[in-house]
Formats: C-alpha cells, sequence, structure tokens
C-alpha cells in the first residue's frame, strides 16, 4: 500500500481491488480453474484489507472482505450452529503480529494475558456437537451461521470420537458433558503421505492428480457418499472447545478436549512474549516439510477466556486471536519506476522501483526486470500492478502483470537510446537481448568494474565495500585497480568513513593481497563472459598470467568448454589499449600465482547447485569447496545438474531438482562428501 495515498485514490484503486479478486475467485470457486496462484491472490486480499482498515466507511456490501466462501450445498442438510463460527485475521509479519497486540491492549489496559499459539492447518472447520456426550451433528463452516450436515461422514474420520470420554472429569464437568451439549471445534486435513498414496492410486487409474490437499480434504466430507469420506483416511485436530465447561483459559480447554478424548495439536504451546511467539513461528516454518500434514501459518490467541470475550469482534473476527501466516513466496505490489542500472560490462537493466511488500519474509522494493524483451513481453508499465516472485536467495522476479488493475494513460516502457549515466549510444547486437553502453569510460561501468575487483569472489579485500569505494572514487583517489594498490595511510586518514584503525586495516589488507592465485586474479579484471568457472579453467590450463594473455583466439576457443563467443570476448578485452594498461599496472603489484589443479578431485566432472541456507558455511564457501573438489558450480537446475546440495528453506530449485530426479544431498552429506565431517 502506498503510504501517501489520498482517500479519493483509495476508492478508486478498491473498486479495481475488489472487481479483480472477485473475478479470480468465480474461476477457483465456480470454474475450478485458478489464473493466479494462491498466494497472489492471498496479497491483493490483504491490500484490500490494509485499505479497508485504513478507510473503514469505503468497505462495500459487496466486498470480499465482506463475504464467506464456500456456500452450502444444496445437497447437504443445513445446520443452524448454536454457536457461531468466526474467522480469524491475518498478519504476515511481527511488525503486523506487534500492531494486532498493540491494538487489544490499548482497548484493555492494563490487561495482560498469555499467548496460546498453535499450527494453522490447512484444511477444512468443522464444528462437533456432542448431546450427552454422543457425537450427534458434525457440521462444516459454511458462512459462519449456517453450514452444511455432514454427520455421516465426519463419523467415518478415526480421529473424532463418536463418544466422548468422561472417566478423567471432574464430578461437575462429567455432569456437563453426560447430560448437556458441547460443541467443540477443529480441523479436518489430509495427511501428505495419504496424499501421495490418493495421487497414486489415480494414476493407476489414469486419472489426473488432485492439486490441492485442502480441496481434497473438504471435497471428501462434501461429498454425499461417505464411503468415500472413509476410504480418504482423513485426519482432524481440534482447536476450541466453544461450550464454556468452566475453563479460564484456552488451554485448560485444549486439557479438557484431551481428556474427553479429543485430539488436539502436540505442538501447540503456552508463551507469554510476543519474542517467543517470534521463535515458535520459525521454528514451524522450519519443520513445516516434516510434518505430517500441510499449516500455512501458526494461529496466536489471548489464553485467557474472559479477556477474549471482552475483546469482542470486529467484522467477522475475533480481537482476540489472529493468524500469522508464513510468508509467501509470491505477492502483489505496485511498480514505482522503471530504472536502468549500468552493469559492469555495460549491460543495461532495467529494474522495477516497487511499493515495499513481504515476500518469502524480506521486504522486497526491486525486482529484476532482465532485458528489454522481457519487458515487452510481460507489457510491464510503471503504475501497473504486478505479481513478484522470490525464488531463494536472489532479488526477485516480476511473473505477471494484473491488466485489469492497470491505471489509465500508461505508456508501454521504452529502453532508452543513450546510457542513463554517459549518455553514449546505447547498443544492442545482433542475436543478443541485452543492450550496452559500449563506452568502457562509462563512470557507472568504471564504478561497477572496481566493486567486482575487491569484491568477495574477486580479490577479497575486507574493509572495501561499495560505500569506501565510491568514496575513493569522489576523493580522486582511485581510477583503476592498480591504484588501490597506490593508497597510503596518509591518504586515507581524515576521510570520511576512515577513521585511522581503519585505514591502516584497509593499506594492510591490501598488501596481505599481492599474491593472489591466478583463477581469482583473472576473474577480478572483470572480462564480459568470464565467471569464476571460466577463469579457473584458464588458469589451471595456462598455468601463468603470461601464457593467457599471449593466447591466440584460436587456442582460447579450444580450452575447456571455451566456444567462440567467450573467446572473442576475452581477445577483444585485451584487443582494447586502456584494459592491457590496466593490466600493466597491475602487475606492478600484484602477483598471480599458479593453481592447483584439481582434476581428480571427487567432485570431479560433476556439476552442482547449491540452494537454501547452509549453516556450516556461506554459499560463497560452499562453492570454493566444490570447485576445490574439482566439481562445476552451476546457478540453476537442469536435468544435467548432478547433485543439488540443499540448506534451510529451499526454494523452487528443490522443488525443480524433485521433479527431475536430480540427486539431492542435505549439507551433513555434502560434508561428508567433501570430507569434512
Ligand atoms: S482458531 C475464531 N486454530 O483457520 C476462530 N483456527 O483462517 C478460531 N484453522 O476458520 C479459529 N488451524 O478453520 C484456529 N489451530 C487453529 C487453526 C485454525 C486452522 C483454520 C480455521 C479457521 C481458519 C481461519
Amino acid at each position: 500500500m502506498k503510504q501517501d495515498m489520498t482517500k479519493s485514490e483509495a476508492r478508486a484503486r478498491l473498486a479495481k481491488l475488489r472487481q479483480t479478486i472477485d473475478h479470480h475467485r468465480y474461476l477457483v470457486q465456480v470454474l475450478n480453474r485458478s489464473e493466479i496462484s494462491e498466494a497472489a491472490l492471498d496479497s491483493l486480499k490483504h491490500e484490500l484489507q490494509q485499505l479497508e482498515e485504513r478507510w473503514p466507511d469505503l468497505i462495500t456490501a459487496d466486498s470480499p472482505s465482506q463475504r464467506v466462501a464456500g456456500q452450502p450445498r444444496p445437497e447437504f442438510r443445513k445446520t443452524r450452529h448454536r454457536v457461531r463460527m468466526w474467522s480469524l485475521s491475518d498478519v504476515f509479519s511481527i511488525a503486523e503480529l506487534q500492531a494486532w497486540d498493540e491494538r487489544w491492549r490499548k482497548l484493555r489496559p492494563p490487561a495482560t494475558s498469555d499467548y496460546l499459539v498453535d499450527l494453522k492447518l490447512d484444511g477444512l472447520a468443522i464444528s462437533l456437537t456432542y448431546e450427552g456426550g454422543l457425537l450427534s451433528v458434525g457440521a462444516t463452516r459454511g458462512d459462519g451461521q449456517i453450514g452444511e450436515d455432514v454427520t455421516e461422514n465426519v463419523r467415518t474420520i478415526e480421529a473424532i470420537p463418536l463418544r466422548l470420554r468422561v472417566d478423567g472429569l471432574s464430578p461437575v464437568v462429567r455432569r456437563q458433558v453426560e447430560h448437556g451439549q458441547v460443541i467443540i471445534r477443529g480441523e479436518a486435513v489430509m495427511r501428505k503421505q495419504d496424499f501421495a498414496a490418493l495421487n497414486r492410486q489415480q494414476a493407476k487409474l489414469g486419472k489426473p492428480a488432485f492439486a490441492n490437499p485442502r480441496n481434497v480434504a473438504a471435497g471428501s466430507i462434501r461429498q454425499l457418499d461417505p464411503k468415500i469420506t472413509a476410504s480418504r483416511q482423513l485426519d482432524f485436530y481440534a482447536w476450541e472447545l466453544a461450550t464454556d465447561l468452566g475453563q479460564p483459559t484456552l488451554w485448560a480447554g485444549y486439557e479438557l478436549l484431551r481428556a474427553m478424548g479429543v485430539k488436539t495439536n502436540p505442538r501447540a504451546e503456552v508463551v507469554t512474549t510476543l519474542a517467543s511467539l517470534g521463535r515458535f513461528h520459525q521454528r514451524m516454518y522450519e519443520q513445516r516439510d516434516k510434518l505430517p500434514f500441510w499449516i500455512d501459518g501458526v494461529v496466536v490467541k489471548l489464553n485467557h477466556r474472559q479477556l477474549a470475550d471482552e475483546l469482542g469482534f470486529v467484522g467477522k473476527a475475533p480481537r482476540a486471536a489472529t493468524a500469522w501466516k508464513f510468508s509467501a513466496q509470491q505477492a502483489t505490489t505496485v511498480v514505482e519506476n522503471i530504472v536502468v542500472q549500468v552493469g559492469r560490462t555495460g549491460a543495461l537493466t532495467p529494474v522495477a522501483h516497487l511499493s515495499p511488500v513481504q515476500v518469502a519474509g524480506t521486504t522486497v522494493a526491486r525486482a529484476t526486470l532482465h532485458n528489454a524483451d522481457e519487458i515487452a513481453r510481460l507489457d510491464v508499465r510503471v503504475g501497473d500492478t504486478v505479481i513478484i516472485e522470490k525464488a531463494g536467495d536472489i532479488i526477485p522476479d516480476v511473473v505477471e502483470v494484473i491488466k485489469n488493475l492497470r491505471p489509465e494513460k500508461t505508456r508501454p516502457w521504452r529502453m532508452p537510446i543513450t546510457c542513463p549515466v554517459c549518455h553514449h549510444q546505447v547498443v544492442r547486437k545482433k542475436d543478443e537481448v541485452i543492450h550496452y553502453c559500449p563506452n568502457p569510460r562509462c563512470p557507472a561501468r568504471r564504478r561497477e568494474h572496481l566493486y567486482h575487483f575487491v569484491s568477495k569472489r574477486a580479490l577479497d579485500i575486507a574493509g572495501l565495500g561499495p560505500q569506501t569505494v565510491d568514496l575513493l572514487i569522489e576523493e580522486g583517489l582511485v581510477h583503476e585497480p592498480a591504484d588501490f594498490y597506490r593508497l597510503r595511510e596518509q591518504d586515507l586518514i581524515g576521510l570520511p568513513l576512515l577513521a585511522e584503525k581503519r585505514a591502516a586495516n584497509l593499506v594492510q589488507a591490501l598488501a596481505e593481497r599481492r599474491t593472489v592465485p591466478l583463477d581469482r586474479f583473472i576473474f577480478a579484471l572483470g572480462i564480459r563472459h568470464v565467471g569464476e568457472e571460466t577463469a579457473r579453467t584458464l588458469a589451471e590450463h595456462f598455468g601463468t598470467w603470461e601464457k593467457v594473455m599471449a593466447a591466440p583466439l584460436a587456442e582460447l576457443e579450444r580450452v575447456g568448454d571455451i566456444g567462440p563467443v567467450v573467446g572473442g570476448s576475452i581477445a577483444a578485452h585485451f584487443a582494447d589499449p586502456q584494459h592491457r594498461d590496466e593490466v600493466r599496472h597491475l602487475l606492478r603489484f600484484v602477483t598471480p600465482q599458479r593453481i592447483r589443479a584439481t582434476r581428480a578431485g571427487l567432485l570431479h566432472g560433476k556439476s552442482v547447485v547449491v540452494t537454501g541456507t547452509l549453516v556450516s558455511m556461506t554459499r560463497d564457501e560452499a562453492h570454493e569447496a566444490i570447485r576445490q573438489a574439482g566439481g562445476k558450480v552451476v546457478k540453476s537446475v537442469s536435468k544435467k545438474t548432478s547433485y543439488l546440495v540443499i540448506g534451510s528453506e529451499p526454494g523452487a530449485k528443490f522443488e525443480r531438482a524433485k521433479s527431475l530426479g536430480v540427486t539431492i544431498i542435505d549439507e551433513a552429506k555434502f560434508r561428508r562428501m567433501l570430507g569434512r565431517t
């Protein structure tokens, strides 16, 4: 949501959002088909909810926020809930959770409460009514007041007792259960293994696979034939004892439920601080792949029932509870601007500047648009609402424009014809998608070149980040890489950011990098198309810098997997007198060293992709280790990938590797392979 939005802008935006959300709901609900992901749709709903929260008088009766999905089907008898089934509001970050917490605290100062935290199961809510201890009605949620009577189907779920146990109850409670009514709510879910088995069976019968376990759980319960429900093997976890049996807290309610023989989630806990809520959320996020069922977040509820009752409701949801959803890999947001960045090799990359939005746990304000063809394909324009996706660790992609939400008077985006920094005419080579600033003296290119030279993967000079490099450029101290080695302590002292100690450390760090492995030296020169792998191939093949420099094009092309494009690029690089000078100057300070050939390494001939966060090493260290073992580091998973190494929170690469049958190894196994246990 734009912070400076006016009310009339909000009104227009809300109208469009409602229309779009409704369109997608119709597709899903009625036509059983979807055009955008659930995460993207959720993100639109979230924006709508936030706008409506800010301007409650703009809420209309037909807003998607005011309607409940899943109208009862006529085939089932309807049943009125004695106690209404409420919904939950949701939050997507600790900041939003904090805001929720502050809201209820303001209403009831100086009240305090513990929080009960439970998993948010991705299933179907079910209300169970027991009369005299016997299951009398099982119902779906419906619109919260009237649901569908699915008693016969619910009876087939083993996890739901047909009679409540009373032996362990106090005499007072026991009397209430035996002579009165008890209402219990919970979630019917399909376990992952049962879902997989069901899909295997579908495949055997030549039927299409089910895509979504929640829909299968819902479909299984809303079956007119209870035999089908029985065959689907659903599970059930209670999350609420809705009848007052004297329990002062929700946790006491959970204990009563278990005493009556109704399962609650063993992972549910009572915690006292937001910090521990944060840890619980994080832990469950990390464990979610290993759980037997799907979860999409955690539910946070004030443990004290009286306080919760006093706080009441807003809309359809209690103030005393909220769902803290896991942030999705996709979200929607607005493109505020499209800015062209000039890279080290002169490549122009259009970047979308976005209204900040949470995706996969981080705030995202930029997304790469890659090149002009990609922008044309997507037809992204400034002002557009887009779906962005974060796959793992890198800067997110724009995957789609939601055209219905496009404002009036937008124009297709065009690549500028001159470089935004040096104004040199931009070029695009035949058969290439990238536009370039061909001016080797372009300040933007020089700057990126210097950043690259000292970066971790190149010469790795500690204390020389982009900010310091910028400063050295501004002060006129550094024009070319060799200038770093000309720096003396007295030049640096007194510059902003560079206190005495740092200046000394910097000079020391540079002194330590006077001998560097040949492959790093080659890589640091920033030759177009020469990444770390190619640099290593060259270093291994030629052994010394002099031989690399002297190699004719024909010889370069025969080395490893260097072809005419890469070979041509290397040759062209050194044909430029400025580049030759640059190297000549550098060699006065730096001695490139022959590297050990690793052809006999453990990973020789293997291509390896790393994804997710590793615990014992950084991503760069893992890459280095693979190279040391003779393997080749690749960025994306394909059929040719030998291994995918996964850390925590692996993203799309993990899914892709699974679907391609690539061997997947975890960190422990990876370390064993490297002989590092
Ligand atoms: S408590 C006042 N606890 O999430 C409503 N709900 O998005 C109390 N759900 O309708 C709900 N796991 O179907 C609660 N541990 C849990 C849950 C849970 C899943 C579902 C439930 C609810 C929906 C709200």
